[in-house]
């Protein structure tokens, strides 16, 4: 089958969905007889663009209006690369492909699901335009040739806007553990001055529903007991300014390091540098964790991880195996699964080997 994939999130910026594409783009390749993306254009792009296996058609737009261009600037792609089927990382771009079909062009329209995208609508303070919006969802999610969700969660979010079972298929998220590995992370640990501590960590964008809050609330229960425990946070968003006044207000500044973003490079390594990764996410409709792939990546590191019971993580946990599932928006809840992971190393390990 020759596939294009069309997503408006990519690498080099990071997040969920860049991740998501990337790893099914390059995998892909090998089942496929050709695969490409078309993406938005980025800054680094040209760096990146031709160390991949398949080739990256890069569209000069903005991500949210990808759509609109897609509109013209789909079909001449298509013509030059004739292909089977087009795959949606998110079903907002789906539209030019469902045309392109009709008009003989493509053969099949997949659309994947993760969830904030599924449910956000950047319009619903301006009512006719909500109303045209969620018209033009219901008309993509009718259209498509099949739905993949990437959890239990998400699957039952499409069946309530009326997708039939027999349209969808549960394709849980993976990880490459080629690309993320258990290995020495000293130099990094002693770079941020925390060679000697227990390491929380947490890596994603910092935005409000990851629940990094959370774990600042239970860190003080924690470090009665665990003096030498240190939360680092790995990852930039909206959200940090006011976490940091939080660990201001709580005085937590010599327990808590906020590293930034970190390059693709330097991934591994700071996973490698936690010993136990936590992210308690809450519900805060639309916006939910569709499934959490940090929680794969940490565990392929060797580390056990804790999340909430919020969206589609019960289907990244195995609660109990590869880690555990706690009640969200619950820190002293959590303060206690973190304590019985720190005091109880062997177990910890063995959450890791498990997760790996
Ligand atoms: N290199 C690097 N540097 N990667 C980062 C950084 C960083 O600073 N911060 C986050 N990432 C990467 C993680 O390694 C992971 O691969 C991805 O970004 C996850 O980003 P999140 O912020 O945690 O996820 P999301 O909310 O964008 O993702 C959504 O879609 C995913 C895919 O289905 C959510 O619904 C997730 O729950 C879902 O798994």
């Amino acid at each position: 089958m020759r596939l294009m994939i069309v997503t408006q999130d990519f690498p080099p910026e990071t997040g969920g969905i860049q991740t998501y594409t990337l790893s099914h783009a390059t995998h892909l390749v090998k089942w496929c007889s050709w695969v490409g993306v078309i993406c938005p254009n980025k800054t680094g792009s040209s760096d990146l663009d031709p160390a991949l296996n398949f080739p990256v058609f890069r569209l000069k737009s903005r991500n949210e209006l990808l759509a609109f261009s897609l509109l013209t600037n789909l079909r001449p792609v298509l013509r030059d690369h004739p292909v089977d089927a087009v795959f949606h990382s998110q079903w907002q771009t789906a539209g030019a492909s469902i045309r392109a079909r009709e008009a003989g062009l493509v053969g099949k329209v997949f659309v994947a699901a993760h969830i904030r995208e599924l449910l956000f609508n950047p319009y619903k303070h301006i009512p006719g335009l909500s109303r045209l919006f969620h018209k033009y969802r219901q008309w993509v999610l009718d259209h498509a040739d099949h739905l993949y969700p990437v959890s239990d969660y998400t699957a039952g979010r499409l069946e309530e806007l009326g997708v039939e079972p027999s349209r969808i298929t549960v394709v849980i998220n993976g990880t490459d553990p080629q690309k993320f590995y258990p290995e020495d992370a000293s130099e990094i640990r002693k770079k941020l001055g925390i060679e000697h501590k227990k390491v929380l960590l947490t890596i994603t964008r910092l935005v409000k529903r990851k629940g990094i809050d959370t774990v600042l609330e239970a860190l003080q229960t924690v470090l009665n007991q665990v003096p030498d425990v240190h939360y680092l946070v790995v990852g930039e968003g909206a959200d940090k300014m006011r976490l940091q006044q939080i660990v201001r207000e709580q005085d937590l500044e010599e327990h808590v390091t906020f590293a930034g973003r970190v390059p693709y490079q330097e991934i591994n390594r700071y996973y490698n540098a936690g010993d136990l990764f936590v992210m308690p996410s809450r519900t805060q409709e639309p916006d939910i964790e569709g499934f959490g792939i940090v929680f794969l990546e940490a565990n392929a590191c060797g580390l056990p991880v804790i999340g909430s019971d919020s969206g589609g993580i019960p289907s990244a946990i195995e609660d109990g195996v590869t880690g555990y599932i706690i009640p969200e928006g619950n820190p002293a809840e959590l303060a206690g699964k973190i304590l019985s992971l720190l005091s109880d190393p062997e177990l910890a390990e063995k959450f890791g080997r498990q997760g790996r």
